[in-house]
């Protein structure tokens, strides 16, 4: 692909790197090197001018760089959810992005992006389903190679994470994961293992929970001898975020880095290990090589050559997001050709759905940046069609819960001492506060300051009974138009979740009738509780606000009298930040609030109705076959509603391909149940996860793995095959030129060991003009053809006869192979 050849790995210069950082390494005492092990605040590593060392500087992570402060004053290019990439079967994209996130982390400052996330779909209902990339672990390496070499392409070191079993959130601090060895290899591993091999990454994050009863941190097994072991991976360790809880089982455990500090398990506490002699030294000295290895690839480290020179050329960030877009959009089904739509003079459009104008264009979580502007589908349709052809209803909303403040508020925050004096202040995007380690606003520390004031203006959008509430731990004190409507006392609930504040329940405080347009003061204090004995200092919590709600039915006849009325109806649904985000899991597929009700009312009215599906992960759509057209757009980026536009109207056509099963119905998903028992999350369907446990149970799905269809059509010419490659040649028989991605899967014929009844062995996208034909050639991996003998406890071939099958979809096959593999 292009830029392949920038900054090859050049042999000579990692052997200088590795002489730099031997000579630092030495002229280093034991209480520095432990010092450098040990986060200095919440992101970085402290500098060591002594041996020309910079201070390494992390952030997460994966759709844009938030770079070291939590806030919108410092803009981040936020683009689709891991999944839509995904969608686009295409390594060379995500490379592509990954070039993107490296400028953007060059122009913040930061040296290590916390991304990707690679662990695998096992269940939708896992709460970081929008972060991980698919329920296949091949196409998740795939993905996840391309987007490593993109940010290490420009300089910028990656952590893929989350090393291993973390693919849900129930419990996840201490949640066992008990995989079998053959679904940890074949499955979870995987893509890390393909990640490790061909890309090269530069760091490994381990993840918070255990594996078959180690915590990960300290998983000697799996960091000691798997990976850097087996697959020779020479990059850093480091803890995800409070994760390391052991001095000497983690350093013994292969753990460089322990996130974030200044109190930590390293440190004072790894030094004074090592003086009682529970610790080798030499132990301390391999980390600390680690460190300072990246520290040269980064070019943090005097003396050392950096691993990139020559930066790739500059991205346009704004333009990538929205290719990105298009092509992670699945169009899922598309009757008599209803998309691209037909448009011309006179023709009108209803478009409805509160998320067509409140676009939920990323998850939540350590993955939120904070974009310089979102294009909602109402924007992005508002701009590509004539004025008076489009329409806008909300129709249903499916935020029925307080959410931090945000459209009509314009706040700020400001930081008191306890005698009233103001120490700083800052402003805020929304309503929420999340102030971690040092990120607080200039002239406030968290030992001067006593309390929090969030403040400014409201102007509603729409009169009625407004809800204000809070989100957060501690004492609280709300006013409205500088009258006190509500002050008390939050408590920690049962789940007692650090992030609590982050994820937990909002609770309703007060409701006032306000008029839209006329602007009211609001202002909620928080008391800052004493922290002097908290490892992580940090303050978070929430000024929520819900807008009037109409009854639902009226919202609901007001679209379907819209969407009568015009050419086409588009009805926009969405997830909601309670559904779907870091922290916990959802407890089922279901489209919250009345939006089923909409779709099927407005369906009813208009033969043209177009859904677009605003979500990260799977969603039960019950009306599927009762629409013209059904366009799933994931959690698609800050551009997201100017490339809906774009696929709408033909400028683009939707170039996904499903990543993960979408199941009829939740009972149909192959893993309903992600609650730990005793601790213990047992993964007992073993190696049947995602399209191969569908295959197994003889269940269809609503839509199977890798299904999607373009604006062209395409005819299999011809498949050959060897044991290391398919040929497969393909025509664009359709009226414009197009992108097929070509999937190749292997069945064995009689397969004489336990294995799924398919697999997915390798794939190609490939773009080709109405009438062209064009070859992908498919390389076969070995690993494909073998399976993980736990009583050898190494990898063998199975030998036998396979079906090689060239397809669209998992389901849909077009041409087929026999090879004989010996
Ligand atoms: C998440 C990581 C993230 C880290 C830092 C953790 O809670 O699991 O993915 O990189 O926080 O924000």
């Amino acid at each position: 692909m292009a830029g392949d050849a920038l900054n090859p790995r050049n042999p000579q210069d990692d052997r200088t790197r590795d002489d730099v950082v031997e000579a630092a390494l030495g002229k280093l005492g034991l209480d520095t090197k432990t010092r450098l092990l040990a986060g200095q605040d919440m992101w970085t590593l402290p500098a060591l001018p002594e041996i020309g060392l910079g201070s390494l500087v992390m952030s997460d992570g994966p759709v844009g760089v938030r770079g070291v402060r939590w806030t919108a004053d410092d803009p981040s290019i936020a683009l689709p959810s891991p999944t839509a990439l995904a969608a686009s079967w295409d390594p060379a994209l995500a490379r592509r992005a990954g070039r993107l996130l490296a400028q953007e982390a060059r122009r913040k400052g930061v040296h290590v992006l916390l991304a990707p996330t690679v662990n695998l779909h096992r269940s939708p209902l896992g709460g970081r389903h929008f972060e991980c990339y698919s329920e296949d672990p091949h196409l998740t390496g795939a993905i996840g190679t391309g987007y490593v070499q993109g940010v290490q392409d420009g300089g910028v070191g990656t952590t893929v994470k989350h090393f291993v079993g973390n693919d849900a959130e129930t419990e996840r601090f201490t949640v066992d994961s008990v995989i079998a060895p053959r679904p940890l290899r074949e499955l979870y591993l995987a893509p890390f293992e393909a990640i490790v091999t061909n890309a090269h990454p530069w760091g490994i994050m381990t993840a918070y929970n255990q594996v078959n009863g180690t915590t990960m941190t300290e998983h000697r097994y799996l960091v000691n001898e798997v990976l850097r072991g087996e697959w020779g991976f020479d990059g850093y360790n480091v803890s995800d975020w409070m994760a390391a809880r052991s001095t000497t089982g983690d350093i013994l455990g292969g753990l460089d880095v322990a996130m974030p500090g200044p109190q930590t398990v390293y440190g004072p506490a790894l030094a004074e290990a090592v003086r009682a002699g529970e610790v080798p030294e030499s132990a301390v000295d391999d980390a600390v090589r680690n460190v300072l290895r990246l520290a040269a690839r980064v070019g943090l480290l005097e003396g050392a050559p950096p691993a990139v020179t020559e930066l790739p050329a500059a991205t346009d960030g704004q333009a990538l997001a929205r290719e990105l877009a298009a092509r992670g959009f699945v169009l899922v089904r598309n009757e008599n050709a209803a998309l691209p739509l037909r448009t011309g003079p006179g023709t009108t459009l209803a478009l409805s759905g509160a998320a067509a104008r409140d676009a939920r264009v990323l998850g939540g979580g350590s993955a939120t940046v904070f974009p310089e502007r979102i294009v909602s589908p109402l924007d992005g349709l508002t701009a590509a069609l004539p004025q008076g052809a489009l329409s806008f209803c909300v129709g249903a909303d499916p935020s029925e819960e307080l959410a931090p403040a945000d459209t009509g508020f314009t706040l700020r925050a400001v930081c008191r001492d306890a005698s009233g004096t103001v120490l700083g202040e800052g402003s805020l995007p929304t309503g929420q506060v999340q102030w971690i380690g040092d990120d607080l606003p200039a002239g406030a520390t968290y030992e001067t300051m006593a309390s929090i004031e969030v403040t400014g203006t409201f102007v509603p959008r729409e009169s009625g009974e407004h809800a204000f509430g809070t989100r957060g731990l501690g004492a609280f004190a709300l006013a409205m138009g500088g009258e006190p409507v509500w002050g008390g006392v939050q408590l920690m609930g049962n789940e007692a979740d650090p992030f609590e504040a982050f994820f937990g329940a909002p609770n309703e405080r007060a409701r006032t009738v306000l008029a839209a347009g006329e602007p009211v003061e609001v202002s909620l204090t928080y008391q800052v509780p004493d922290m002097t004995a908290l490892p992580l200092k940090a303050v978070m919590f929430s000024l929520l606000h819900l807008g009037p709600r109409r009854p639902a039915d009226e919202l609901i006849a007001e679209a379907v009298a819209a969407a009568r009325d015009a050419d086409t109806a588009v009805v926009v649904v969405a997830t909601t930040e309670r559904v779907e985000s870091e922290g916990f899991d959802r407890k089922d597929l279901e489209l919250p609030g009345r939006q089923n009700d909409l779709v099927r009312a407005v369906a009813a009215v208009n033969p043209n109705t177009v859904v677009v599906v605003n979500a990260g992960s799977p969603v039960e759509l019950p009306w599927r076959d009762e629409v013209a057209a059904v366009l799933l757009t994931w959690f698609p980026g800050q551009e997201g509603g100017a490339a809906l536009a774009d696929v709408l109207l033909g400028a683009r056509e939707p170039g996904g391909r499903l990543p993960t099963t979408w199941p009829a119905a939740f009972a149909d998903a192959p893993v309903t149940d992600v609650t730990p028992r005793d601790g213990r999350l047992e993964y007992r369907e073993g190696l049947h996860i995602g399209y191969r446990a569908y295959e197994k149970a003889a269940v269809t799905p609503a839509f199977c793995f890798g299904h999607g269809l373009g604006y062209t059509d395409w005819t299999y010419e011809s498949l050959e095959v060897t044991a290391d490659v398919a040929r497969v040649r393909i025509r664009n028989t359709g009226g414009r030129s197009g992108r097929e991605v070509v999937q190749v899967y292997l069945a064995p014929v009689a397969d004489p060991v336990e294995r799924p009844a398919s697999w997915l062995a390798g794939f190609a996208s490939l773009e080709a003009g109405p009438g062209e034909s064009v070859e992908a050639e498919i390389a076969l991996p070995a690993r494909a053809f073998e399976i993980w003998d736990e009583e050898a406890g190494g990898w063998r071939r199975v030998g036998g006869a396979y079906e090689v099958r060239a397809s669209h979809s998992h389901a849909d096959t077009r041409l087929t192979a026999t090879l004989e593999i010996r």
